[in-house]
């Protein structure tokens, strides 16, 4: 075996022990995202209509083959929810041109694809991913710096890397989207993590805060802050910190607003059956974002 081989295999086992044994341990002996659990707690206040889902919208994207890798869990797994309720909140039509920002292994593009029958995706992440051969254009970057054009994209979502946003990148995400989306575009920020306490989570020992305001939690059990690259750290927010940090970095043509997901009329994810997520998980929310068509602020903000 050539030496760059073995370097290769060595450095791959080293991420996947490093990435995977701390989750596989916590959750087997169930003390993953112990502080945080004890810390904070989800709060409510939803003001916009329920993201109603039933069991055939779950379905429907679990058949796909894309989304094999979900199929071998016993329940409805959380993030197969959140794709489902994104895609619906999106209202996606062939001809709407969407990007989903920190999308990952591009998963959810490959799945709206082909449900959707969509001409162009694109996918962007900070991590130069494995292009899935599926006709998805994958884009290597920030989100604090999207590489498209001014108003060029009908629809963003972002699932489960809102609160992995680094520094100010929350801020810049959001003032991307008011400049990326066309008018009459959508973005869906799922899951919204709005909390008790604005805090900041981290697995990780020896980081300033990025903002003095948040609660600080260090969680040496914590799974929620992830092990990725651009990971290690979670952000959530309480109602004051929504209106004073995440409101004015809003484009003036965006209106915004939070909406419960509802499985079956009942909130969801199941947490017990979901146990690898902490319970900030529970009575799952989405940010949903939509640009106005004309240049005036809308009536209200
Ligand atoms: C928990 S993963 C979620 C991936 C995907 N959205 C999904 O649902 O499977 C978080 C992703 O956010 C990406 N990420 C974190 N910070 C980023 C940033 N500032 N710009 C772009 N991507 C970022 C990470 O590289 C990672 O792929």
């Amino acid at each position: 075996m050539a030496a760059t081989d073995l370097r290769t295999r060595v450095r791959r086992f080293y991420h996947h022990a490093r990435t995977n044994w701390p989750w596989t341990l916590y959750q087997r002996i169930g003390i993953n995202n112990l502080v945080t659990n004890m810390a904070l707690w989800p709060e409510d206040g939803e003001t916009g209509e329920p993201c109603r889902l039933e069991r055939k919208d779950y379905q429907a994207l679990l058949a796909l083959d894309v989304m094999e890798r979900f199929r071998k869990f016993p329940f409805v797994f959380d993030k197969v929810l959140e794709y489902a309720a994104s895609m619906k909140m999106l209202r996606l039509t062939p001809d709407s041109v969407l990007l989903d920002a920190a999308g990952g292994f591009g998963e959810y593009t490959a799945a709206a694809k082909e449900l959707c029958g969509l001409e162009t995706v694109y996918c962007l992440d900070a991590v130069d991913l494995p292009d899935r051969g599926d006709g998805v254009r994958r884009l290597v970057g920030g989100v604090s710096n999207i590489p498209l054009p001014d108003e060029s994209v009908d629809a963003i979502s972002c699932h489960h890397s809102f609160e992995h946003f680094q520094g100010d990148g929350d801020k810049d995400f959001l003032a991307e989207v008011g400049r990326v989306l066309k008018p009459g575009g959508r973005a869906v920020i799922i899951p919204f993590f709005l909390c008790n306490r604005y805090a900041e989570i981290r697995n990780v020992l020896g980081r300033k805060p990025f903002d003095p305001k948040a609660k600080t939690v260090y969680d040496p059990f914590g799974t929620f802050p992830g092990w990725g690259p651009y990971e290690r750290f979670a952000r959530v927010y309480d109602a004051r910190a929504f209106a004073e940090r995440l409101m004015p970095a809003m484009d003036a043509r965006i209106t915004v607003s939070v909406h419960p997901v509802l499985f079956e009329g009942r909130p969801c994810p199941e947490m017990p059956a979901n146990a690898h997520q902490p319970k900030l998980n529970g009575n799952l929310k989405a940010m949903m974002l939509v640009k106005s068509r004309s240049d005036e602020r809308p009536v209200g903000q």
